[in-house]
């Protein structure tokens, strides 16, 4: 392939500018010409593309966000969608396209592929909710903006003591809050894939208050709960007084840590590697540190494993 596309889709994660920087200075590396689409698959259907050139990527790795701005786009759920998507491609001499983004974002290159385009899936997702990879682009950096958060909240519930439910993002996975939870010290860890029982979460409140901790921290994944309504409970049963916190869009931002830019930058060099042998329908990943490609639809059936260990050992060191 000689002329390629590269967009992203979805909510944004940090890290997302390191890949496309990457799939840009790569993509030119091997002599070929670069297209950025803006707006994800909307900017695909409407024909915004950047013929990108060296510079204009420059500056972006250290920064959060996406330079190419993403969206949602219902319409190329649709066939007709997806159509005008394939024939703005052709118009522009586009043979190839990378998609970086979640799962709903990989049916999007999936359909491409199903189209005779061939489309590569870059995993770009702060929640960390994909099954076939160890990890996903972004969710480094929103653990340690969580991490900052907890910190910060710890001092003043230390000095208040009080105790404080702080609601992360990850719609139905609980990585961020267990990942977060565990490198934060929480005493508890809320999450969708071992649903919360509040009377179990009162009675180890009230044991560790009656060991002397008088304050606590719990991280509540937001697919297991509201914060608000957790902090009502606990302090209606416990009569400890309860804080709550949302952090809400903070997680997307940022500037992405070591290992987001890392991936970012493997990621998209993988990416363009494929295309260049004119090979589609792939999704690429990191599983024990090595990374690899396989079919969208396979990797995106791959189920997700609940750790069970890590949640266990965040329980038993938290005491
Ligand atoms: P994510 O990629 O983070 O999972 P979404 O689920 O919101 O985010 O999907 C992002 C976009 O991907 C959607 O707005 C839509 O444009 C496209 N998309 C999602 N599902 C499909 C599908 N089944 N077919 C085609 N495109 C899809
Ligand atoms: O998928 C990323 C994510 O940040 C989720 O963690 C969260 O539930 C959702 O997107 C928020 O979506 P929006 O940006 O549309 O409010």
């Amino acid at each position: 392939m000689k002329t390629i596309g590269v967009l992203t889709s979805g909510g944004d994660a940090p890290g997302m500018n390191a890949a496309i920087r990457a799939v840009v200075r790569y993509g030119i590396h091997l002599g070929m010409t670069v297209y950025g689409v803006e707006r994800g698959f909307a900017g695909l259907i409407e024909g915004k593309f950047n013929h990108m050139q060296l510079r204009s990527v420059a500056d972006i790795i250290h920064r959060g966000g996406t330079i190419l701005k993403t969206a949602r786009c219902e319409d190329f759920k649709t066939k007709a969608g997806q159509e005008k998507g394939v024939a703005q491609l052709k118009n522009h001499g586009i043979e190839g396209l990378i998609v970086i983004g979640g799962d709903g974002s990989f049916m999007g290159a999936r359909a491409l592929s199903n189209l005779g385009f061939p489309a590569v899936g870059i995993p770009g997702t702060i929640d960390n909710d994909l099954g076939y990879t160890d990890y996903t682009l972004g969710f480094d950096t929103a653990c340690n903006t969580v991490l900052n958060a907890v910190n910060n909240l710890r001092d003043t519930m230390t000095s208040h003591e009080r105790v404080s439910i702080i609601e992360v993002m990850g719609r139905n996975c609980g990585d961020i809050a267990l990942y977060s939870g565990l490198c934060g010290g929480a005493e508890i860890i809320m999450i969708p894939e071992n649903p919360p029982d509040l009377d179990e979460i009162c009675e180890k409140m009230l044991a560790s208050k009656q060991r002397g901790k008088l304050s606590g921290i719990i991280v509540l994944a937001e697919g297991a709960g509201r914060a608000d309504e957790v902090s009502a409970q606990i302090a209606a049963r416990t009569g400890m007084s309860c804080r709550s916190t949302v952090l809400g869009h903070i997680q997307r931002g940022g500037n992405p840590g070591m290992q987001d830019r890392y991936l970012g930058t493997n990621f998209g060099v993988y990416a363009v590697k494929l295309l260049q042998q004119g090979i589609g329908n792939r999704i690429i990943g990191i599983k024990n540190g090595q990374f690899f490609d396989m079919d969208i639809i396979e990797g995106c059936a791959v189920k997700r494993k609940f750790n069970k260990q890590l949640y266990d050992m965040a329980e038993v060191v938290a005491k």
